[in-house]
């Protein structure tokens, strides 16, 4: 049987995302090893539960790093070390520097909550309920150097009806991302996710 791939998840924030592939992981829908999550805030929820249920963690502090790319090049040096084979950013509201795309090229993976390009940014869902969209929803895509811009994997819509509250799309926000973002993961741990010219990822059927 061919070895289990690693992955660490990054966050830094709730951890909603991170509680969802968590169970998934458990249940058998990833079949990767959650091998570190790490954060660029210590006190993120994501970090705290993480090390409550023992996974393995890493918090690096941003001002203890002259820039981004020193701050960048030390987490690579530890995703070396723990053999990271892809990354998953669940709420990793950090920009990463081209030299750290550069080190793990499509091997990075994003939930937004909004449909990209859309609502770009770090209040995907807030942005699109004031704007009055009447449909807005989730996107998967592998990471690049630019914000929320790299290929697209997977996207859902949502309908926003009448009288919504941000509270409620908020909440079915959520839900779908948990739903989707741990099926992009399977499909990119079992090789179906071949990115093509122009951005275009393709997805190989399942055997
Ligand atoms: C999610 O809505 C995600 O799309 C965005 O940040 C939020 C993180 O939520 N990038 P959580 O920490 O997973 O609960």
């Amino acid at each position: 049987m061919k070895k289990p791939l690693r992955f660490a998840v990054f966050v830094s924030g709730k951890g909603s995302n991170l509680h969802a592939i968590v169970d998934a992981v458990k249940k058998g829908e990833i079949a990767s090893e959650l091998a570190l999550v790490f954060s660029n805030k210590p006190k993120a929820e994501a970090i705290k539960y993480a090390a409550e249920i023992g996974l393995e963690t890493l918090h690096l502090h941003p001002r203890d790093y002259t820039n981004p790319q020193s701050y960048d090049r030390d987490i690579v040096i530890n995703l070396k070390r723990a053999k990271i084979d892809f990354i998953v950013l669940a709420g990793y509201m950090k920009l990463l520097t081209p030299y750290f795309v550069k080190e793990f090229p499509n091997k990075i993976i994003n939930v937004h909550p909004s449909l990209l390009p859309a609502f770009k940014g770090k209040q995907g869902i807030k942005d699109a309920f004031t704007y009055g969209a009447k449909i807005t929803g989730v996107t998967i895509h592998f990471v690049n150097d630019k914000m929320d811009n790299g290929p697209i994997i997977l996207q859902e819509s949502i309908k926003v009806p009448e009288g919504e509250t941000l509270e409620n799309l908020t909440e079915k926000i959520h839900a779908i991302e948990h739903r989707v973002f741990k099926k992009a993961i399977a499909m990119y741990e079992q090789g179906r996710l071949k990115v093509q010219a122009a951005r275009r990822v393709k997805i190989v059927p399942a055997k």
